[in-house]
């Protein structure tokens, strides 16, 4: 019988990308899970407003339906509610008397974040605090999980970067990411409410409306357009299948081990980002791949590996998925969900 029986976890902003592939994670394992999300950042209702696109824009809401569906269909309750509302979110947590509380309600993209501080602010520290805050009156939360990113580091001063690298980020998103991390361990030392902060990058899989790279070269090839590889950041970075990260997270969520502790969990090996595309080209025979290389972002650190040897020793945590194996994966989805033979 897996630790997680019967344990009942919330998660704010489960509906997103990561937190929809959890919540399923964990019903499977017998959990019994609750979300909570506005379904209104990079989500069902700004994808019905900002995208202009028709025929992406259906896609995405079939995407976002999708997950609806399967957390229906999996039992997950679904309360839709802004969690920047402190007294409504404290009443729908209370209901559901949550023995690990997961927040992963953010703007979780750096260049939206740079656009618009205000908003990020607001839905990434602002629920974070209404979160921390109902969980350190409450009488069934045990244990905290914060998502933070590989941005809070700022520039790898290593190729591959432990967690005790300081945190020097930049830009606003990554600075949000760091000052989480902060008021999460605060509220540890004064409150004692147990935590772990995890610390992921660079994901792609089924189901994602993010627009990240692995995403966009997937969607690019499928309509025969070049995959254009643009290294504005150092062009080196941790691809992280979904999968790899939710088994890390059942193990954080279960383990005791984790608790009072900050993971990096990744795939926890860096490539390029011509090597991804090279990976995509290789499922999309004839598929041109254009170089245009451009100088180097300010606001986009240089990244790498982040080491998940913590990970491996304290919980077990052990990543399966190379691009080689979860790009292929993501490609099969791609194609059925789109109706696209190969
Ligand atoms: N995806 C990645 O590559 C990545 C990498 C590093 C860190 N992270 C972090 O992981 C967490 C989850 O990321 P994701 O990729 O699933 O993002 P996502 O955008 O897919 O999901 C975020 C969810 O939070 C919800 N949300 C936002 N503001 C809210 C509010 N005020 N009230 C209620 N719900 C709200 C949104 O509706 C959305 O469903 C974020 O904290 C992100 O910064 C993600």
């Amino acid at each position: 019988m897996s630790g997680l029986e019967g344990r009942r976890v919330a998660i704010v902003g489960g509906a997103g990308f990561i937190g929809h592939h959890l919540a399923l994670a964990l019903v499977e394992r017998g959990a019994e899970v609750a979300v909570v999300d506005s379904l209104q950042v990079n989500n069902l209702l700004s994808i019905q407003s900002n995208i202009t696109d028709p025929e992406r824009r259906d896609l995405y809401l079939r995407m976002i339906n999708e997950r609806l569906d399967l957390l229906r269909e999996a039992g997950v309750t679904l309360v839709v509610q802004d969690a920047r509302d402190y007294s409504a979110l404290g009443r729908i947590l209370e209901e559901i008397e949550p023995q690990t509380l997961v927040h992963a309600a953010a703007v979780a993209h750096a260049n939206r974040s740079n656009k618009d501080p205000f908003t990020t602010f607001d839905h990434s520290l602002r629920t974070l605090e209404n979160a921390l805050d109902f969980s350190r009156h409450s009488s069934t939360v045990e244990h905290f999980v914060y998502f933070s990113s590989s941005m809070a580091y700022g520039d790898f001063l290593t190729p591959e970067v432990e967690e005790t690298q300081p945190l020097e980020p930049m830009g606003i998103y990554g600075a949000l990411k760091a000052a989480g991390e902060r008021i999460v361990i605060a509220y540890q030392q004064v409150f004692g409410l147990p935590y772990t902060i995890v610390r992921p990058s660079a994901l792609y899989g089924p189901r994602c409306v993010s627009g990240r790279v692995g995403q966009v070269f997937i969607e690019n090839a499928l309509l025969d357009r070049p995959l254009v590889v643009r290294n504005d950041g150092g062009g080196i970075l941790d691809f992280t299948y979904v999968d790899d990260l939710v088994a890390g997270l059942l193990l954080v969520v279960e383990r005791p081990e984790a608790r009072d502790e900050v993971f990096n969990l990744t795939h926890g090996a860096s490539r390029s980002i011509e090597d991804l595309a090279a990976v995509v080209g290789d499922l999309f025979p004839g598929v041109e791949i254009i170089d245009e290389s451009i100088l180097g972002d300010p606001l986009m650190p240089r990244r790498g590996t982040l080491s998940v040897d913590k990970a491996r020793r304290l919980l077990g945590y052990e990543p399966e998925f190379p691009i080689e194996r979860g790009i292929p994966e993501y490609v099969a989805w791609y194609r059925e969900f789109a109706g696209v033979p190969a």
